[in-house]
């Protein structure tokens, strides 16, 4: 990608009043199709984890509370992530993006001087397979967030196993197969997002629409500030935060892998003028060697043919990080 400014120092440095044109969105019609705000927290199922086993379904968006993850620990894991972004420049420079490269601070998936940008920093970075960490990031994070982040890492996993193959159990996949596709090879990576209050809300955008190309993320709040928004029915819905509630979102490939019954879900980010918010994403895919295709005991199961093509994880993510592909066109291409 190409190394762009970050919106942080931007803000915190000359007092805008006007936002720069090249975060000024002309065609953001969509705003008025936010959905008013009555009833909708109604509207996004919330998963009780110690229920789940009773359960049978799952939506693509959810929140999902009683995760046995300590709330002490999830502050503090917040309160670090805060401390990351208020870091000098000085020392967040070596953290950020280089040319062709999507990990580090920056934005994701720009490609050209004329793109639009969004109005937000974020920092995105491989955490499993340790292998794949990239030296100058995650190793080089200050002490204790590195360890915040490591534990961070093994429960939220932990929680993503759980859930996917919940969620599995639904559709009467054979565990051995989910538990083969989504074992603890599993590739995880994270995505910090800080967007900082913006003198023109309705001119930008904190975060482009897209759907996740993973399996399922699970997003965290770290401030009470809303944003974030799904797309259900048309109509773009704010998704009320609960307080130490992760919010689970279905992803690209878990849509591959259940031949299309749980669909991957758009989502954007929107900014206010006041406040700044902050949240982090942790994605979560099949082992680097694994195979995301629409599953066979499920495709057995259906008697249907598959919707997807099948492709080695590797592959896959080479293919996302290298190409210009984001805001739907990944589903598209596995058809
Ligand atoms: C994301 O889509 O990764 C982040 C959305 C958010 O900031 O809530
Ligand atoms: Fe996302």
């Amino acid at each position: 990608s190409i190394i762009v400014p970050s919106v942080q120092e931007m803000v915190k440095e000359k007092m805008i009043t006007t936002v720069p044109p090249r975060y000024v969105r002309s065609n953001l019609d969509d705003n008025s199709e936010v959905a008013d705000d009555s009833g909708l927290i109604t509207k996004i199922p919330v998963i009780d984890m110690k229920r789940l086993c009773s359960s049978t379904a799952m939506d693509s968006d959810s929140e999902l509370v009683n995760h046995e993850i300590d709330p002490s620990f999830l502050d503090k894991v917040k309160l670090e992530i805060q401390d990351f972004f208020n870091l000098p420049m000085e020392e967040k420079k070596f953290f950020w993006q280089q040319p062709n490269d999507m990990e580090g601070f920056g934005q994701a998936f720009v490609v050209s001087e004329d793109q639009k940008l969004d109005w937000a920093d974020l920092f995105f970075f491989i955490v499993q397979p340790i292998q794949l960490r990239k030296p100058h990031l995650f190793p080089k994070l200050p002490l204790p967030f590195r360890d915040t982040l490591e534990m961070y890492s093994a429960q939220v996993k932990r929680i993503a196993k759980i859930l996917i193959a919940k969620m599995a159990k639904a559709l009467q996949m054979e565990p051995a197969e989910v538990e083969e596709t989504f074992g603890d090879d599993m590739f995880q990576s994270m995505r910090m997002n800080y967007y900082p209050p913006c003198p023109e809300p309705n001119q930008v955008i904190g975060l482009t629409p897209h759907s996740d190309a993973v399996g399922l993320t699970i997003l965290l709040q770290v401030n009470d500030v809303e944003g974030l928004q799904i797309k259900k029915d048309g109509k773009w819905v704010f998704v009320k935060p609960l307080s130490n509630a992760f919010i689970v979102n279905v992803g690209d490939v878990l849509e591959i892998i259940t031949n299309g019954t749980y669909k991957s879900i758009e989502h954007r980010a929107v900014v206010n003028s006041e406040k700044e918010r902050l949240s982090i994403a942790t994605f979560h895919n099949p082992g680097l060697n694994k195979e995301i295709s629409p599953a066979k005991s499920l495709l057995e199961k259906q008697k249907k043919a598959a919707n997807f093509r099948s492709l080695i994880t590797k592959d896959y993510l080479k293919g996302l990080f290298s190409r210009e592909i984001y805001r739907k066109g990944y589903l598209d291409a596995m058809r």
